[in-house]
């Protein structure tokens, strides 16, 4: 897939999602693959106003892929200052986010607010464009309501103002993540602008993926949700889409291993007291469905440090190992 001067391996991209694809998990994504790895939203005047922790979240130091850093603001010069800063840490792209629902965020005017005035839309775009060499794109959903579906005259707007692509999540702010994503939006967009659309919304195998290229004809494919607990999607997808071939059951072989890699590498980024708590989520989507997996999640809880962890999963592997034996 090619975004403006930028050739990408491939047409599997991992979404940005606030408190999950941090460096940590970004690396666990890697292995799979993918053509594009994206962080999570990061604030423009966060940033401006040398927040550690937001520059925290941006730096890629060490990470050798090609990652893609999304931008939250509403502002073109904070956008633009925002964006300077962060070609300079190494992303391959810097991605507007025009799609976040979260009140906070669009009470602020930004994410999915900034699709409800699509002139600043096109400004925003501009701004960052004259900033950066490296390619600019903008991720957004279907418009604020079905009252207010736009998504056509933005798509037209951004790409004129000079967006190097566009993903569209094909749902309104205000269905959050309700009901399902509608696909043949992605169509539209695809046959209405002249820049790569690469389609989001509710990929959860490969097969999903294969269908959403084919029904839409979109470039790439961005998946979220799937591959929380589950990063093996996003190779077993970029295989399948390769070569026609369902991958063999890599979850089964590389789960514990993989959790507590990913576990090792998010307390080395935080530290213990901020990520233990933070990593129980990602454990209790790995484990989803396993046998006991309720009961791991509960004693989870009630570690608190690196060592404890590990020893809950090297019990709770040994139980799994010794349930196969007897059945
Ligand atoms: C917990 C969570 C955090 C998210 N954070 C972001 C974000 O920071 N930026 C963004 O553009 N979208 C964010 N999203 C939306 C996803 O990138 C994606 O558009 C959405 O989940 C639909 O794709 P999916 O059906 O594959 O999950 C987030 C979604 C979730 C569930």
């Amino acid at each position: 897939m090619k975004i403006g001067n930028l050739l990408l391996d491939g047409q599997v991209c991992t979404a940005p999602m606030a408190g999950i694809t941090d460096k940590a998990f970004r690396e666990i994504l890697a292995r799979q693959k993918p053509a594009l790895i994206m962080t999570e939203m990061i604030s423009d005047q966060a940033l401006l106003y040398e927040n550690e922790k937001t520059h925290f979240l941006a730096d890629l130091t060490g990470e050798n892929y090609p990652v893609g850093i999304q931008l939250c603001g509403s502002n073109p010069a904070y956008l633009a200052d925002a964006a300077r800063i962060l070609a300079q840490k190494g992303a391959c792209l810097i991605d507007i986010n025009m799609g976040c629902p979260a009140p906070k965020i669009v009470k602020n005017g930004e994410g999915s607010q900034i699709m409800r005035h699509p002139a600043l839309a096109a400004e925003l775009v501009t701004a960052v464009k004259n900033a950066v060499s490296i390619p600019v794109t903008v991720k957004m959903r279907k418009g604020w309501s079905a009252e207010e579906e736009n998504f056509l005259q933005v798509g037209k707007a951004v790409a004129k103002a000079g967006a190097d692509a566009i993903t569209l999540h094909g749902r309104y702010r205000e269905q959050f993540y309700s009901g399902n994503a509608d696909w043949e939006s992605i169509a539209r967009l695809v046959r209405e602008v002249p820049v790569p659309v690469i389609g989001n919304g509710d990929i959860f195998s490969p097969q999903d993926a294969q269908k959403m290229l084919m029904e839409t004809g979109c470039a790439g494919i961005m998946i979220g949700r799937g591959m929380l607990g589950n990063p093996w999607l996003v190779g077993d997808t970029v295989t399948f889409l390769q070569d026609g071939k369902m991958p063999e059951n890599h979850r089964q072989q590389e789960l514990f291993l993989t959790m507590r890699d990913h576990l090792q590498r998010h307390v080395q980024l935080w530290g213990e007291k901020k990520g233990i708590p933070q990593m129980r989520k990602h454990l209790a989507w790995y484990v989803k469905g396993l046998p006991k997996a309720a009961q791991f999640r509960q004693e989870l809880n009630n570690q608190t440090s690196l060592q404890e962890v590990l020893i809950l999963l090297a019990n709770y592997e040994e139980e799994l190992a010794k349930r196969r034996l007897h059945t």
